[in-house]
């Protein structure tokens, strides 16, 4: 396999030709959001320039370009992910909405009293907040898988949390704050075998590796455009066609119904009538254009060149003995993003002070208050890789490290 050329591929985000604070952007937040190609914005550019309209509204040629936009955007999305048919594919604003989407229509109708609703403590919020209330409504029960000590969930806990009263299990495919790639595979095996459907979160994992749906035999599997070279406000909702089928709309409104009569309406088939309300057509264009430059560069690559810049920063900072992985320390099963703390100094102050050298990380509890709490911490720094990382990045983080610990007066 021919390796990729980060250097390369950096030509074609503008946003690093920019000096930030008067140095070269070392961007290692790319768990938070991703940097965006010409190729993803000149595809949204033209769309608004020559091909804006209300899809699926108009006889005219904008709305009907428009729509003509929108449903290609939804074909390259199912083989993305290898989804059976597009109707298995909902457009959302991000991963956030498509889990309450699935908490409010599938959770409300499907989830009873005494029902178990199992997760991992690693969720991010956005995989907890809606299933406490969905428990809280239907007076179900939450629970949790724990981790071990290298931060993974062991297949005992597995085999022991899911019984045959878990009727649902959501689980994050890799978390955001240990970098640990779950295993799905094996959640989606023991659930199934109870009879429980499984979503699978996919913010951190569809963006860096190849997801096939129908192998990975998940119920739902959730992501967000804006972490994998898109624009912000899209994200995506897959869900097998017969569960969806079975789900009453989230949104009431345009688009989505057959029929509307003074106090009765009907409603659309699949995947509309999961859509209420004007599309996101030039987001739909722009995560179209991301993954076509993802797939043009090969997952399999990008995957290997994150694992190499893993590997590697793991080596520098393992050699530091003031730094602290929080995570798996090896490459097996986890991905390209590595937590850690600095003795005596705050993830906060470690943050600030790499951005004034123009590495750009984050700090803080991740949208994870349940994991920092589970490890006995308030918050980490983290560092995240996407394509255009290099080595170089590294080492200017490593240097920024060292640099962030003669501020506080610490040799090196
Ligand atoms: N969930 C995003 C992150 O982990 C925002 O940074």
């Amino acid at each position: 396999m021919t390796r990729i050329n980060p250097e390369i591929i950096k030509k074609d985000f503008p946003i690093f030709n920019q000096d930030i604070h008067g140095r070269k952007l070392v961007y290692l937040d790319n768990g938070a959001t991703t940097q965006k190609p010409l190729q993803v914005i000149e595809a949204m550019a033209g769309y608004n320039k020559i091909a804006h309209g209300n899809p699926h509204r108009g006889a005219h040629k904008l709305s009907v370009e428009a729509t003509k936009a929108y449903n290609s955007s939804k074909e390259t999305v199912r083989k993305f992910i290898n989804a059976k048919s597009t109707e298995e594919i909902i457009f959302t604003r991000n991963t956030t909405e498509s889990l309450n989407l699935i908490a409010y229509s599938y959770g409300r109708e499907f989830i009873n009293e005494g029902d178990e609703i199992l997760l991992a403590i690693s969720e991010h919020h956005s995989n907890i907040l809606p299933w406490q209330r969905l428990a809280k409504e239907r007076k179900a029960i939450l629970k949790y898988m724990y981790l071990n000590a290298e931060g993974r969930i062991p297949l005992d806990e597995i085999k022991n949390k899911i019984s045959e009263k878990t009727k649902l299990v959501s689980v994050g495919h890799m978390s955001n704050v240990l970098g640990t790639i779950h295993p799905v595979e094996e959640i989606i095996h023991h659930a199934h075998r109870v009879g429980a459907v499984v979503v699978v979160d996919g913010a951190q994992s569809a963006p860096h590796m190849k997801v096939d749906v129908q192998e990975m035999d998940a119920d739902f599997f959730v992501f967000s455009g804006h972490k994998m070279l898109g624009p912000m406000g899209i994200g995506v909702l897959y869900g097998k066609k017969e569960i969806l089928e079975k789900m009453s709309p989230f949104l009431l409104g345009g688009d989505m119904i057959e029929y509307v009569y003074e106090q009765e309406a009907t409603f659309a088939p699949l995947p509309y009538r999961l859509e209420a309300g004007t599309q996101n057509v030039e987001g739909a264009v722009g995560i179209k254009a991301a993954m076509e430059y993802l797939e043009k560069i090969g997952l399999d690559k990008i995957e290997e060149h994150e694992k190499e810049l893993t590997q590697y920063a793991l080596d520098r900072m393992l050699s530091l003995p003031y730094i602290d992985i929080i995570g798996p320390k090896d490459l097996e099963m986890r991905g390209g993003l590595i937590s850690f703390t600095i003795d005596g100094i705050h993830p906060h102050d470690i943050a600030t002070i790499l951005d004034s050298y123009g590495v750009a990380i984050r700090a803080g509890h991740h949208c994870t208050q349940p994991l920092m709490r589970f490890l006995d911490l308030h918050a980490t720094s983290r560092i995240s890789f996407y394509l255009y990382n290099t080595k170089d990045d590294v080492d200017q983080f490593i240097e920024g490290v060292k640099n962030v610990r003669k501020w506080f007066g610490y040799g090196s």
